[in-house]
């Protein structure tokens, strides 16, 4: 399968607010999206096949340090390599933008994408208690620093 990306964009932003609504138990609505279009520290990429959005990941761009906001892939898509290829996309930019390191919170439950992370050789550091709602569960948090990572 071959996977492109481009940033999202207002015709864009309807399909990812659908993997979002599948995805997530208290999804973004797609005025989120839309505003975080406007938001110069945010940056979201979708993944195409052909021309259908199959994933997306954003995140905050902090200067020395880029934040994931979330990632997720559209369930028809899933195990393709597609959230592999998104992150490489972050981890490429931010190598690029010498940001020394990437952090992101994940449910502790979430198997597949701790293992994502995992397979990308990011470490646990922390735990926020009861972070997560509905259901309520902490959260792991994670990073990479992305200075001499093969990637
Ligand atoms: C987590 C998620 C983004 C993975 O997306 P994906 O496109 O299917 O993942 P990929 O095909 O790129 O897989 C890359 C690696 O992730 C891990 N992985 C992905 N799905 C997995 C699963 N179901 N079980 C275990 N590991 C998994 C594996 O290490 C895999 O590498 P491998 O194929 O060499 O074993 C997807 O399951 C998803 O959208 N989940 C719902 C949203 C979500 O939980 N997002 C994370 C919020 S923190």
């Amino acid at each position: 399968m071959k996977i492109t990306c481009k940033p999202m964009d207002l015709n864009s932003v309807a399909e990812v607010a659908k993997i979002e609504a599948l995805c997530f138990s208290s999804p973004w609505p797609v005025d989120s999206f839309l505003n975080i279009l406007n938001n110069n520290n945010a940056l979201y990429l979708v993944a195409l096949e052909n021309e259908n959005v199959a994933g997306y990941i954003g995140i905050f761009d902090l200067i020395d340090e880029f934040s994931i906001i979330n990632i997720a892939t559209h369930p028809s898509y899933r195990n393709k390599g597609v959230a592999k290829y998104l992150m490489e996309q972050i981890h490429s930019r931010a190598k690029s933008k010498n940001c020394p390191l990437v952090t992101l919170e994940v449910r502790e439950s979430n198997i597949a994408a701790r293992s994502l992370y995992e397979s990308f050789n990011y470490k646990e550091y922390g735990r926020l208690k009861n972070y997560y709602s509905d259901p309520l569960e902490d959260a792991i948090l994670y990073q990479l620093r992305i200075i001499n990572q093969e990637i």
